[in-house]
């Protein structure tokens, strides 16, 4: 018998908030694969933020969206937007994306990653 733990794994994004800053310029996205999941990295006016890459409406690809002045990221087919730090839909539908912590360290940019493990 064991214990069902949750714990945080992190993983290096980017070597440095410039090379982070040379891959994603502002207010734009991409997407990156870490441990077989796609996230939306996106570079709005308040920082970098990761969220789930798919959007909760239809699955497209928010790493393909765009980002607005009041910190959300805009998904290129409908136009739904979330808001980067809480994940909520700004429309004030139940739909939210998941979000993921960032942390800038002198090594790197890195990604927190919750991982289920048994002890
Ligand atoms: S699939 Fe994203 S808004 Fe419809």
């Amino acid at each position: 018998m064991g214990w069902f733990k949750k714990k945080t794994v992190w993983h290096k994004l980017y070597d440095s908030v410039t090379a982070a800053e040379n891959r994603v310029p502002l207010n734009h996205a991409e997407t990156v694969e870490v441990e077989g999941k796609k996230i939306c990295i996106a570079h709005s006016s308040e920082g970098f933020f990761a969220v789930n890459n798919k959007c909760p409406h239809n699955g497209f690809s928010l790493g393909q969206g765009f980002c607005t002045e009041d910190n959300a990221i805009v998904c290129p087919l409908h136009r739904y937007r979330f808001d980067l730090r809480t994940g909520r839909a700004k429309s004030g539908l139940g739909d939210y994306v998941e979000t993921y912590p960032l942390e800038t360290r002198p090594e790197g940019i890195f990604i927190g990653l919750k991982q289920s493990s048994w002890f």
